[in-house]
């Protein structure tokens, strides 16, 4: 029970690596905030984590909206009344190269993989200040150190992330808080389904040195890890998660 009494807020929790993450905190002990856009399944997620015995809160969030990010954060402090864990976790994941690319995907991709961190964090930084404490976990991508042709709106949202959580470190350690960002590499979610063959999505999941298949849960337990007290003095980096498909 890493994470006993802690509260922790998931947006993006209602389906993929949120929702490992949001199951595997709860295991964990934590109290759970599951945001997403996708209400009904965010409340599913959340009736899931009290069948396990937990406590949780399913609520519809747009994290690109500022009023929606201020109504989460009422929620969460109405309900469990503090935050210790802020997991940025939602995101889109459009294709388009650049010369087709509309300024209304470019901009859908940087104002909720990038907006909504900011937003997020903006909302939830003040209660953490408080308290001199608390946990920011940002996915990012390794696309966002590799790039990917017809996703450099995503590679750059995700890159800029991890520019984001190095500020961020900074500015929050003296408050105790620690600020990372995660990288993932192809994990088997409905995300890298969106846009490529059943059959390229199975080659470019086995086509790393350890042979394995990443899982949401896989990318959630080094997430419980840096959620932890053990990582207490863990801040400002990225972490690859990935079996090593690209080493730095
Ligand atoms: N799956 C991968 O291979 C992979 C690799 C690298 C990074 N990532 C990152 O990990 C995170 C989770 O990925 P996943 O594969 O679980 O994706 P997913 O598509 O399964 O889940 C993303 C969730 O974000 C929610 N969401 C989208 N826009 C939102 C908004 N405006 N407000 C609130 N919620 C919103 C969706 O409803 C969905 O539940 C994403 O940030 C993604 O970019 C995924």
């Amino acid at each position: 029970m890493r994470l006993k009494n802690k509260v922790a807020v998931i947006t993006g929790g209602a389906q993929g690596i949120g929702r490992a993450i949001a199951l595997g905190m709860a295991r964990e002990g934590a109290k759970v905030v599951v945001a997403d856009l996708q209400s009904e399944k965010a409340r599913s997620v959340a009736d899931e984590v009290k069948i396990l015995g937990g406590d949780a809160l399913g609520f519809e969030v747009n994290v690109a909206d500022e009023s929606s990010v201020k109504r989460l954060a009422e929620a969460t402090f109405a309900q469990f009344g503090r935050v210790d864990i802020l997991v940025n976790d939602a995101g889109v994941y459009l294709k388009s190269s650049v010369v087709d690319m509309s300024e209304a995907d470019w901009d859908r991709t940087l104002d909720i993989n990038l907006g909504g961190n900011f937003l997020c964090c903006r909302a939830f930084v003040p209660a953490m200040r408080e308290q001199k404490s608390g946990r920011i976990l940002s996915m990012a991508s390794g696309i966002g150190h590799y790039g990917m042709k017809q996703f450099s709106h995503y590679a750059a949202s995700k890159a800029a992330i991890i520019g984001f959580v190095k500020s961020l470190a900074r500015e929050l350690g003296p408050d105790g808080i620690t600020v990372n960002a995660i990288c993932p590499g192809s994990a088997n979610t409905a995300m890298p389904r969106s846009h490529r063959s059943e059959e390229e999505v199975m080659q470019r999941l086995h086509s790393t040195p350890l042979p394995h298949i990443l899982e949401p849960e896989d990318i959630a337990g080094p997430i419980l890890f840096l959620a932890s007290d053990a990582a207490a003095y863990i801040t400002g980096q990225s972490y690859n998660i990935n079996c090593g498909t690209y080493m730095y």
